[in-house]
């Protein structure tokens, strides 16, 4: 007789290759240094270049980004419906999207993005070794975990080398970058970016934040399930003390 272990509720992890054409990729990649300019850091040194932060915010509003974003999109939404989403019953919103630029022994640190429902991050160059840095994803309850710290404690009783330990007790999980591969993981998933060991290479990706709503309510149509917020061109801006008119 053997005990047979069976993984309950895993994280959706999507991962697509997208055969960019690398005419179209030499073009993005050029495109995102120019909008880097001459920032370093973030502004830290040992920190990445993220555009969120630094007033490119809204790569998708670019002409030179409009195609690649429309693909992210489309391939949005075939995550949606492998999780499981009718067609028809919400509104998704490209809501945020930036450009990532890691220079050698720069991070991202570990965060998440409350803004968002589903975040994606499509990568420009890397080639599949991680040595440029990976996107570390970490767990989220580490269920197996059966003494708090277990797992990322030194000296503890599972070798994190061991394939078990990997497949029950991993606390995180990298995804090496490759040119043209697109991830997709629910934005409440705390990640990081490992340092870039790569003295020759820049390291650039594209991060994409999208939102679920409810979809557009017409005249007779009934009203919006009560966990998802109205579609937003049916919200009403509320003006400020402050603001002109009031
Ligand atoms: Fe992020």
């Amino acid at each position: 007789m053997t005990m047979e272990l069976q993984a309950l509720f895993p994280l959706a992890l999507g991962r697509v290759f997208l055969r960019l054409d690398p005419w179209d990729l030499a073009l993005l990649m050029q495109e995102v240094l120019a909008l880097r300019g001459d920032a370093g850091g973030n502004p830290e040194p040992g920190c990445a270049w993220t555009g969120d932060i630094n007033g490119i915010w809204q790569l998708h509003s670019l002409v030179t980004f409009a195609a690649i974003s429309a693909e992210v999109q489309r391939q949005a939404w075939i995550y949606l419906e492998q999780l499981g989403f009718q067609p028809g019953t919400v509104a998704l919103h490209m809501q945020r999207s930036w450009p990532v630029v890691s220079e050698a022994g720069q991070v991202v640190g570990r965060h998440h993005h409350p803004n968002a429902h589903l975040s994606a991050v499509l990568y420009l160059n890397g080639d599949g070794s991680g040595r440029s840095g990976c996107l570390r994803l970490f767990s989220r309850h580490p269920s197996n975990e059966l003494v708090p710290g277990l797992l990322v404690g030194h000296g503890g009783p599972i070798d994190p080398a061991a394939s078990a330990a990997q497949r029950w007790n991993a606390p995180w999980l990298d995804v090496a970058p490759q040119a043209g591969l697109l991830v997709f993981f629910p934005a409440s998933t705390d990640h990081a970016v490992t340092a870039n060991e790569d003295e020759d290479d820049l390291r650039l990706s594209l991060a994409f934040d999208l939102a679920l709503t409810a979809p557009w309510v017409g005249e007779g149509d009934p009203a919006p399930p009560e966990y998802l917020a109205p579609h937003p061109a049916q919200w009403s801006a509320v003006a400020g003390p402050g603001d002109p008119g009031q």
